[in-house]
Protein backbone atom coordinates (compact mmCIF):
# COMPACT_ATOMS: atom_id res chain seq x y z
CA UNK A 1 0.00 0.00 0.00
CA UNK A 2 1.85 2.88 -1.17
CA UNK A 3 -0.31 5.71 -0.21
CA UNK A 4 -3.76 6.34 1.47
CA UNK A 5 -6.24 9.91 0.39
CA UNK A 6 -9.64 9.65 1.21
CA UNK A 7 -11.44 9.99 -1.74
CA UNK A 8 -15.05 11.01 -1.43
CA UNK A 9 -16.08 13.09 2.53
CA UNK A 10 -19.96 13.17 1.28
CA UNK A 11 -20.02 8.87 1.88
CA UNK A 12 -21.55 8.41 5.50
CA UNK A 13 -21.96 4.98 4.79
CA UNK A 14 -18.89 3.68 2.41
CA UNK A 15 -15.27 5.04 3.31
CA UNK A 16 -13.29 5.66 -0.09
CA UNK A 17 -9.91 5.23 -0.55
CA UNK A 18 -7.28 5.06 -3.52
CA UNK A 19 -4.79 3.17 -2.36
CA UNK A 20 -2.34 3.98 -4.55
CA UNK A 21 -3.00 7.80 -6.55
CA UNK A 22 -0.32 6.97 -8.78
CA UNK A 23 -2.03 4.27 -10.97
CA UNK A 24 -5.37 5.59 -11.94
CA UNK A 25 -4.19 9.41 -12.69
CA UNK A 26 -5.25 10.62 -16.18
CA UNK A 27 -8.69 10.29 -17.61
CA UNK A 28 -10.05 7.23 -17.73
CA UNK A 29 -14.14 6.96 -18.31
CA UNK A 30 -16.67 5.78 -15.39
CA UNK A 31 -18.07 2.23 -16.04
CA UNK A 32 -19.76 1.79 -12.74
CA UNK A 33 -22.18 4.57 -11.39
CA UNK A 34 -23.53 4.31 -8.10
CA UNK A 35 -25.55 7.57 -6.95
CA UNK A 36 -27.24 7.82 -4.00
CA UNK A 37 -28.30 4.21 -3.90
CA UNK A 38 -30.42 2.41 -0.57
CA UNK A 39 -31.38 -0.95 -0.34
CA UNK A 40 -33.20 -2.90 2.17
CA UNK A 41 -34.51 -6.35 1.33
CA UNK A 42 -37.97 -7.39 0.71
CA UNK A 43 -40.08 -7.42 4.50
CA UNK A 44 -37.18 -5.99 6.13
CA UNK A 45 -37.24 -2.87 8.18
CA UNK A 46 -33.39 -1.71 7.96
CA UNK A 47 -31.48 -0.77 5.28
CA UNK A 48 -28.78 -2.70 4.10
CA UNK A 49 -27.01 0.03 1.67
CA UNK A 50 -27.39 3.65 2.93
CA UNK A 51 -26.99 6.60 0.17
CA UNK A 52 -23.90 4.63 -1.07
CA UNK A 53 -21.97 7.13 -3.66
CA UNK A 54 -19.78 5.73 -5.60
CA UNK A 55 -17.75 5.58 -9.30
CA UNK A 56 -15.03 2.74 -10.75
CA UNK A 57 -12.99 4.08 -13.18
CA UNK A 58 -11.97 1.78 -16.58
CA UNK A 59 -8.97 -0.65 -15.51
CA UNK A 60 -9.65 0.37 -11.40
CA UNK A 61 -9.27 -2.49 -8.67
CA UNK A 62 -11.20 -2.05 -6.07
CA UNK A 63 -11.44 -3.84 -3.05
CA UNK A 64 -14.63 -3.80 -0.81
CA UNK A 65 -13.63 -4.44 2.53
CA UNK A 66 -16.49 -4.98 5.51
CA UNK A 67 -17.14 -7.58 8.29
CA UNK A 68 -19.75 -10.44 8.58
CA UNK A 69 -23.06 -8.70 6.61
CA UNK A 70 -21.91 -5.30 6.30
CA UNK A 71 -23.41 -5.95 2.24
CA UNK A 72 -20.57 -6.57 0.56
CA UNK A 73 -22.31 -9.28 -1.72
CA UNK A 74 -25.74 -6.89 -1.65
CA UNK A 75 -23.39 -4.41 -3.18
CA UNK A 76 -22.57 -6.64 -5.56
CA UNK A 77 -25.31 -8.01 -6.72
CA UNK A 78 -26.66 -4.72 -7.40
CA UNK A 79 -24.07 -4.08 -9.97
CA UNK A 80 -24.56 -7.34 -12.22
CA UNK A 81 -28.54 -6.22 -11.91
CA UNK A 82 -29.92 -9.25 -9.11
CA UNK A 83 -31.03 -7.13 -7.33
CA UNK A 84 -32.75 -3.84 -7.61
CA UNK A 85 -32.08 -0.83 -5.27
CA UNK A 86 -34.62 0.51 -3.20
CA UNK A 87 -33.82 4.06 -3.60
CA UNK A 88 -31.06 5.78 -6.34
CA UNK A 89 -29.48 4.72 -9.89
CA UNK A 90 -26.64 2.45 -11.14
CA UNK A 91 -25.05 2.31 -14.23
CA UNK A 92 -22.62 -0.33 -15.04
CA UNK A 93 -20.43 0.27 -18.64
CA UNK A 94 -23.28 2.30 -19.62
CA UNK A 95 -26.33 0.49 -19.14
CA UNK A 96 -28.82 -0.37 -15.96
CA UNK A 97 -27.86 -3.60 -14.66
CA UNK A 98 -31.61 -4.88 -14.60
CA UNK A 99 -31.07 -4.95 -17.93
CA UNK A 100 -28.65 -8.02 -17.99
CA UNK A 101 -28.82 -8.93 -21.89
CA UNK A 102 -27.29 -5.69 -22.86
CA UNK A 103 -24.35 -7.16 -20.29
CA UNK A 104 -24.06 -10.55 -21.68
CA UNK A 105 -19.94 -11.55 -22.29
CA UNK A 106 -18.85 -7.63 -20.64
CA UNK A 107 -19.34 -9.04 -17.05
CA UNK A 108 -17.14 -11.79 -14.91
CA UNK A 109 -19.29 -12.72 -12.17
CA UNK A 110 -17.70 -15.34 -9.48
CA UNK A 111 -20.33 -15.23 -6.72
CA UNK A 112 -19.63 -16.29 -2.88
CA UNK A 113 -21.66 -19.21 -2.53
CA UNK A 114 -20.65 -20.82 -6.11
CA UNK A 115 -22.08 -24.70 -4.82
CA UNK A 116 -25.59 -22.45 -4.65
CA UNK A 117 -25.32 -20.93 -8.50
CA UNK A 118 -23.41 -24.46 -10.10
CA UNK A 119 -24.01 -27.80 -9.83
CA UNK A 120 -21.52 -28.80 -11.76
CA UNK A 121 -17.74 -29.72 -11.26
CA UNK A 122 -16.23 -28.25 -14.55
CA UNK A 123 -17.49 -25.37 -16.83
CA UNK A 124 -17.66 -27.66 -19.26
CA UNK A 125 -20.32 -29.64 -17.48
CA UNK A 126 -22.19 -26.68 -16.51
CA UNK A 127 -22.81 -25.26 -19.61
CA UNK A 128 -23.53 -28.81 -21.24
CA UNK A 129 -25.85 -29.71 -19.10
CA UNK A 130 -27.86 -26.47 -19.25
CA UNK A 131 -27.43 -26.72 -23.14
CA UNK A 132 -29.50 -30.36 -22.25
CA UNK A 133 -32.20 -29.00 -19.92
CA UNK A 134 -32.86 -26.43 -22.63
CA UNK A 135 -33.16 -28.98 -25.19
CA UNK A 136 -30.51 -26.89 -27.75
CA UNK A 137 -29.59 -29.26 -30.48
CA UNK A 138 -26.41 -30.52 -30.53
CA UNK A 139 -25.76 -29.67 -27.26
CA UNK A 140 -21.61 -30.77 -27.01
CA UNK A 141 -20.95 -28.61 -29.88
CA UNK A 142 -22.89 -25.31 -29.00
CA UNK A 143 -20.94 -26.09 -25.64
CA UNK A 144 -17.52 -26.15 -27.42
CA UNK A 145 -18.53 -22.67 -29.12
CA UNK A 146 -19.67 -21.28 -26.23
CA UNK A 147 -16.21 -21.72 -24.32
CA UNK A 148 -14.58 -20.70 -27.55
CA UNK A 149 -16.12 -17.00 -28.13
CA UNK A 150 -16.56 -16.84 -23.83
CA UNK A 151 -12.90 -14.44 -24.14
CA UNK A 152 -12.11 -12.56 -21.40
CA UNK A 153 -14.29 -10.48 -19.87
CA UNK A 154 -14.17 -6.22 -19.53
CA UNK A 155 -15.31 -6.20 -15.69
CA UNK A 156 -14.42 -9.29 -13.35
CA UNK A 157 -16.22 -9.02 -9.78
CA UNK A 158 -15.27 -11.59 -7.67
CA UNK A 159 -17.25 -12.08 -4.28
CA UNK A 160 -14.60 -13.46 -0.89
CA UNK A 161 -12.67 -15.66 -4.25
CA UNK A 162 -10.25 -16.98 -1.09
CA UNK A 163 -13.01 -17.95 1.26
CA UNK A 164 -12.37 -22.03 0.77
CA UNK A 165 -8.71 -21.78 -0.84
CA UNK A 166 -5.55 -22.87 1.53
CA UNK A 167 -2.34 -20.78 1.41
CA UNK A 168 -1.33 -22.18 -2.30
CA UNK A 169 -4.19 -22.17 -3.92
CA UNK A 170 -5.08 -18.60 -2.95
CA UNK A 171 -1.08 -17.58 -4.09
CA UNK A 172 -1.83 -19.17 -7.29
CA UNK A 173 -5.20 -17.10 -7.90
CA UNK A 174 -3.28 -14.14 -7.04
CA UNK A 175 -1.14 -14.51 -9.07
CA UNK A 176 -3.45 -15.11 -12.11
CA UNK A 177 -5.56 -12.29 -11.25
CA UNK A 178 -2.19 -9.99 -11.13
CA UNK A 179 -0.95 -11.35 -14.61
CA UNK A 180 -4.96 -10.57 -16.14
CA UNK A 181 -5.88 -7.90 -14.23
CA UNK A 182 -4.26 -4.58 -16.02
CA UNK A 183 -6.46 -5.61 -19.24
CA UNK A 184 -9.80 -5.61 -16.96
CA UNK A 185 -10.94 -3.72 -14.35
CA UNK A 186 -11.48 -5.72 -10.87
CA UNK A 187 -13.81 -5.74 -8.03
CA UNK A 188 -13.04 -7.76 -5.28
CA UNK A 189 -14.91 -8.29 -1.79
CA UNK A 190 -13.13 -9.91 0.74
CA UNK A 191 -13.33 -9.90 4.58
CA UNK A 192 -9.37 -10.97 4.17
CA UNK A 193 -7.35 -7.39 3.37
CA UNK A 194 -4.33 -8.80 2.26
CA UNK A 195 -5.77 -10.27 -1.36
CA UNK A 196 -7.10 -6.59 -1.69
CA UNK A 197 -4.54 -4.85 -1.13
CA UNK A 198 -1.95 -7.08 -3.33
CA UNK A 199 -4.33 -6.60 -5.93
CA UNK A 200 -6.17 -3.38 -5.69
CA UNK A 201 -5.74 0.21 -6.21
CA UNK A 202 -8.52 1.80 -4.39
CA UNK A 203 -10.13 0.16 -1.28
CA UNK A 204 -13.86 1.04 -0.08
CA UNK A 205 -14.93 0.06 3.62
CA UNK A 206 -18.23 -0.86 4.34
CA UNK A 207 -19.49 -0.66 7.70
CA UNK A 208 -22.84 0.01 8.27
CA UNK A 209 -22.81 3.58 8.35
CA UNK A 210 -20.98 4.54 10.37
CA UNK A 211 -17.22 6.09 9.98
N1 LIG B 1 -32.03 -12.43 1.04
C1 LIG B 1 -31.93 -11.68 2.16
N2 LIG B 1 -33.03 -11.31 2.85
C2 LIG B 1 -32.95 -10.53 3.95
N3 LIG B 1 -31.78 -10.07 4.45
C3 LIG B 1 -30.65 -10.42 3.80
C4 LIG B 1 -30.65 -11.24 2.63
N4 LIG B 1 -29.38 -11.41 2.20
C5 LIG B 1 -28.60 -10.72 3.06
N5 LIG B 1 -29.35 -10.14 4.03
C6 LIG B 1 -28.87 -9.29 5.12
O1 LIG B 1 -28.27 -8.14 4.55
C7 LIG B 1 -27.10 -7.77 5.28
C8 LIG B 1 -25.91 -7.70 4.32
O2 LIG B 1 -25.63 -9.00 3.84
P1 LIG B 1 -24.48 -9.29 2.78
O3 LIG B 1 -24.54 -10.74 2.45
O4 LIG B 1 -24.57 -8.32 1.66
O5 LIG B 1 -23.18 -8.94 3.65
P2 LIG B 1 -21.65 -9.32 3.38
O6 LIG B 1 -20.85 -8.10 3.71
O7 LIG B 1 -21.49 -9.89 2.02
O8 LIG B 1 -21.38 -10.45 4.48
P3 LIG B 1 -20.32 -11.69 4.45
O9 LIG B 1 -19.00 -11.10 4.88
O10 LIG B 1 -20.87 -12.62 5.47
O11 LIG B 1 -20.29 -12.25 3.08
C9 LIG B 1 -26.95 -8.78 6.40
O12 LIG B 1 -27.50 -8.24 7.57
C10 LIG B 1 -27.75 -9.97 5.91
O13 LIG B 1 -28.28 -10.69 7.00
MG1 LIG C 1 -20.78 -11.65 1.28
Amino acid sequence: MTKLVEQDLRLKHVKHYYVDYKEIKGFRKNIVILENVWFKYPRTLTYVLKNVNLNIRDKEHVGILGPNGSGKSTLIKILIGLLKPTRGSVEVLGVNPRNRRKLVGKIGYVPQNPTLTFTSPTVFDEVFNTAKKLKIPNPEEETENVLKITGLDKLLILDEPATYLDYKAKENLIRILEKIRKNVTLIIASQDPSIITRLCNMMLVLDKGTR
